[in-house]
């Protein structure tokens, strides 16, 4: 399965520029540390979301909004296409002025999440959980509906490297991603943190009615995750191992709305905030 690969290392850069872009008084006591003169733009065709490099360093893999996850080669090559989802086509997929992304990414698929040792999970928002090998191309859909109900808004992947094990967020049972601001406006709470077992292929929920999870990074030392809500800006910390197993808790409150969210070296995490925490009130 490529699991028992050493932990692959995530680009947590882009994220802070995100969290600078967004968050410019919340986030100052990072730009004090960032060298700008150590950095390299990687110009991509279209929006993307999130990043990841392999086990050897490779990458970084990058989703793009037209439904492709694309591979940087270095400077000569640059990005080519690596996998892309069932159904994916250059000609339908590639939007267009009559043809924008919202039209066609319920088709093309949008991965919004990645996680590679070896095997490369990606979390589409509409195929659902989706695995492709290491020659990358068409990737296999291995989950779009848990306990029946298909998932609408499949959203942040991580991988228990010691037990394999596959956690990912869909945040919401309702709305699909081209619709998330209504996940927020309407108050909706039927976002799940669900895993899959690459062994049996079962799925199962841990933690039900989530307030539009994303995250979903596992910790250091293995015995919980960190999931991203919106109710109101907030991580939770979900338990996987220990006395508490099984069991969600507040871990931080947050100045914005949280999007990915990554571990850093030290036992900590990087969280990109989209907005402000007083920019979207919940009611309407
Ligand atoms: C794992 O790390 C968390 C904090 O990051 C800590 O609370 C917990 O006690 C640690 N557990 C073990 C078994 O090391």
């Amino acid at each position: 399965m490529g699991c028992s690969m050493s932990r692959l290392a995530k680009a947590t850069i882009s994220l802070v520029i995100l969290a600078l872009l967004f968050m410019p008084g919340a986030m100052a006591a990072v730009v004090a540390n960032f060298d700008a003169s150590r950095s390299q733009h990687l110009p991509l065709p279209h929006g993307y979301l999130s990043v990841a490099f392999d086990g050897q360093g490779h990458g970084p893999y990058s989703g793009v909004s037209d439904g492709r996850v694309l591979k940087w080669n270095g400077n000569k090559i640059g990005w080519t296409n690596y996998a892309h989802g069932p159904d994916y086509s250059s000609e339908a997929c590639t939007a267009s002025k009559l043809c924008p992304e919202t039209v066609t990414e319920s088709h093309c698929g949008r991965p919004l999440d990645l996680h590679k040792t070896g095997n490369l999970y990606i979390t589409d928002a509409y195929k659902g959980l989706m695995r492709v090998g290491l020659a990358g191309g068409e990737a296999t859909v291995l989950v779009n509906q848990v306990d029946g109900a298909p998932l609408r808004f499949t959203n942040g992947v991580d991988v228990d490297q010691i037990t394999c094990q596959v956690y990912f967020t869909g945040s919401s049972m309702n709305y699909q991603r081209s619709q998330h601001e209504m996940v927020t406006k309407a108050g909706d709470s039927t976002g799940r943190l669900m895993r899959y077992d690459p062994w049996t292929n079962d799925v199962t929920t841990p933690q039900s009615k989530i307030t539009y999870p994303n995250g979903v990074p596992i910790s250091h030392n293995w015995t919980h995750l960190v999931v991203a809500s919106a109710d109101p800006c907030k991580l939770l910390r979900h338990w996987i191992k220990g006395p508490n197993a099984r069991k969600t808790e507040p871990f931080a409150d947050l100045p914005g709305y949280p999007d990915n969210v990554r571990q850093d070296r030290r036992g900590g995490y990087w969280v990109a905030l989209h907005r402000e925490k007083n920019e979207l009130p919940f009611e309407f």
